[in-house]
């Protein structure tokens, strides 16, 4: 039977509990599957969670995210939708071409504050709490070639408690994202209202 449903690519670059969410979200989906998880890190432990839900999974060298190779792999899959779920390099421009507005990612604070280059894991949990935050929160958003500054698409937020180290607040952070994250991106492939 012809394959209708839309299709999920995921990228992580660590842990992968997010993918993780993900995948188990969409399982026995009706109308969207998750096709395919790379990584930059042959090491990941994300590309085990994949092969516990029989996605494919693959790893990549920068060499080939840089020249095209990798583009040509992840197009073969048919996105409808790219998802950067713990993925910590900044999307070339023929991906960003190649998927227009199809791109989106997963930043654990509330941007515009406390994004872009190097603000990432528990920098991003420091700098909120160095700088006094009372809330933090998650953000996802469209992927543009600026690190965490696409269009956002939904934000969640949470206390920050002043006794919190960073390791709380990423916890806490981490929640949410894990119960927001697989509905929303059902919300951007079902409604593309967003
Ligand atoms: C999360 O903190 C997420 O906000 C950030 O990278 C981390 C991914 O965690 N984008 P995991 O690999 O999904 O467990």
């Amino acid at each position: 039977m012809a394959d209708t449903k839309k299709h999920i690519v995921l990228f992580a670059s660590g842990s992968g509990s997010n993918a993780q969410q993900i995948m188990a979200y969409f399982q026995e989906h009706p109308q969207i599957k998750v096709v395919a998880l790379f990584s930059n890190k042959p090491d990941a432990y994300a590309l085990k969670r994949a092969e516990a839900f029989q996605v494919p999974a693959f790893s990549f060298t920068r060499e080939e995210y840089k020249n095209g190779i990798l583009l040509q792999q992840v197009e073969s899959f048919n996105p409808d939708l790219l998802v950067l779920a713990g993925f910590l390099w900044l999307v070339p421009l023929d991906f960003l071409q190649a998927f227009p507005n199809k791109i989106i990612n997963i930043h654990p604070a509330l941007l515009p504050k406390f994004g872009g280059k190097g603000m990432h894991g528990l920098h991003v949990h420091q700098a909120v709490l160095e700088a006094g935050e009372k809330e933090s929160g998650i953000t996802i958003h469209y992927v543009n070639e600026h690190y965490d500054q696409g269009t956002s698409i939904y934000q969640h937020t949470c206390p920050v408690n002043p006794t919190d180290t960073p390791e709380q607040l990423a916890a806490r952070v981490l929640e949410l994202e894990h119960a927001h994250l697989p509905r929303i991106i059902e919300e951007v492939l079902l409604n593309r209202s967003r």
